[in-house]
């Protein structure tokens, strides 16, 4: 096939393209990041092979899946991983994404799956001794370290592994290319090999990719793009609690966590999230209100925690973790407004026990009672659940999937459920009482917090 060949010029930091080179790069401004690409582009009347349509009646239905066999991963890949796609586990070093694919790799090398394990970061001995500690030492999982891309392609080749794990692709580097490891046009090309490798040998390709303090991957945001799933493992750096959740998923959705806890052995799936979101509550205190959270098809109970503290400040500060920040500066808003909680000259920090995020807006309640009740220095009845939206008139609104939190909530043995006076409700768990608010200050005075 005849092609000319075209070079430009394309942004190391942000995949910014141009024709002519730029000592600056126009997107993302950095200087002296534009490189030279040559591209073959094909003459016109000569774009290769092309695919013929085909007959509806006559395309396969989806492939089966292939399921891990740990249920928190399954889950948040949509029901296990497709065969011939790319899925990109992003975290930052040291969370975990070694020890968890390798327990994944381990765990479907054990159900008869052959299983790749390349490695560009650790040596064979270093990725034994995780193995044993983990408890997953597999004879027939087959590891490589590698970090030409070009080698690796050619071993999946030979092998023809149903399951390859490449840790990770900031270490990968391909040979023809003469930039860095971790740049745009490395990346772009160890993606694209591995894309091409896992549609060929319909095999499916576990990326690692490390993600910097700002929460980004390293790199591009173009390798996201590139692959069919993105997954984010996260957690705080001092807490065993650690949580998987999907930003993209061609095929399933993103509503859905996976709960994990890093112990000694290795990563342990959380059987009872609710329990370990609570932790142990004997004594009630001030600032504290518990809610029922949906994260994907599960429902949640956690503990909302407020620290209202004075302020030498001329603007207060408020603070959440674990909670959108405009979230909570409505919601002091409306205590201030609607139900005359002085909070202009006093500090607010919130945060949701266990590290979570939570961005559903009927943790309001919660929030403002969680708020009121630091402020006042009163305890709220620590067997009751706080759910509703509030909105900028002070109101509470009904909330979604009432039910299914009502079972949660009454699962984990509480005893009252503040909510809606609004709320109309199909069935309801006879152990709980449910109280009506009609808005914040009622609510307030229902509880005691004035
Ligand atoms: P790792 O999987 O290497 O993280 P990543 O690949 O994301 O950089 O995990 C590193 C951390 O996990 C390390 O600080 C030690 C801890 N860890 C445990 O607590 N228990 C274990 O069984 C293992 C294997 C690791
Ligand atoms: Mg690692």
């Amino acid at each position: 096939m005849v092609k000319a060949e075209r070079s430009h010029y394309v942004c190391e930091e942000c995949g910014e393209a141009s024709m002519r080179w730029l000592g600056r790069c126009p997107a993302c401004g950095i200087f002296g990041t534009m490189r030279e690409e040559r591209k073959e582009v094909p003459r016109s009347g000569d774009a290769g092979p092309r695919a013929a349509p085909l007959r509806m009646g006559s395309v396969e239905a989806e492939r089966p899946r292939l399921t891990v066999g740990i249920g928190e991963l399954d889950r948040v890949l949509g029901g296990g991983a497709v065969p011939g796609s790319l899925v990109l586990l992003g975290g930052e070093p040291g969370i975990g994404k070694s020890t968890l694919l390798l327990q994944a790799a381990s765990s479907l090398t054990g159900q008869g799956a052959r299983v790749m394990l390349v490695s560009g970061e650790e040596s064979a001995a270093q990725i034994g001794s995780r193995a044993r500690r983990t408890g997953s030492i597999n004879p027939d999982l087959y590891l490589l370290c590698e970090t030409d891309i070009e080698a690796v392609v050619e071993a999946a080749r030979e092998l023809t592994p149903q399951v390859l794990v490449l840790d990770s692709i900031q270490a990968m580097r391909s040979p023809g290319l003469d930039s860095s490891p971790g740049g745009v046009n490395q990346l772009r090309e160890c993606v694209s090999r591995m894309q091409s490798l896992a549609k060929e040998t319909d095999a499916v390709a576990f990326l690692v990719g490390h993600v910097t303090k700002e929460g980004v991957l390293a790199g591009p945001r173009m390798v996201e793009h590139m692959v069919d799933c993105v997954l984010y493992f996260e957690g705080e750096r001092f807490d065993s609690l650690r949580i998987l959740r999907a930003v993209k998923n061609r095929f399933g959705s993103v509503s859905e966590l996976g709960i994990f806890e890093m112990t000694d052995g290795g990563l342990a799936e959380v059987e009872d999230p609710s329990h370990h979101f609570l932790g142990a509550r004997e004594e009630p205190v001030p600032g504290t209100a518990a809610v029922v959270v949906m994260e994907g098809r599960r429902s949640l109970v956690v503990e909302v925690q407020a620290l209202v503290v004075p302020s030498r400040l001329p603007a207060p500060k408020r603070v959440s973790t674990g909670m959108d920040h405009r979230r909570l500066a409505i919601d002091v808003a409306v205590l201030e407004r609607k139900a005359r909680v002085r909070l202009a000259d006093r500090d607010v920090y919130v945060g949701i026990s266990g590290g979570l995020r939570v961005n559903e807006p009927a943790l309001d309640l919660g929030v403002c009672m969680a708020i009121a009740s630091s402020r006042q220095d009163r305890t709220l009845p620590p067997e009751t659940v706080f759910l509703g939206e509030v909105s900028l008139t002070g109101e509470v609104q009904p909330i979604s999937r009432l039910e299914e939190r009502l079972k949660e909530a009454a699962r984990l043995g509480f005893r009252s459920l503040a909510l809606s006076d609004k709320a109309s409700l199909r069935e309801r768990p006879r152990e709980l009482e449910l109280v009506g608010v009609r808005d914040v200050s009622h609510a307030l005075a229902t509880f005691g917090i004035t």
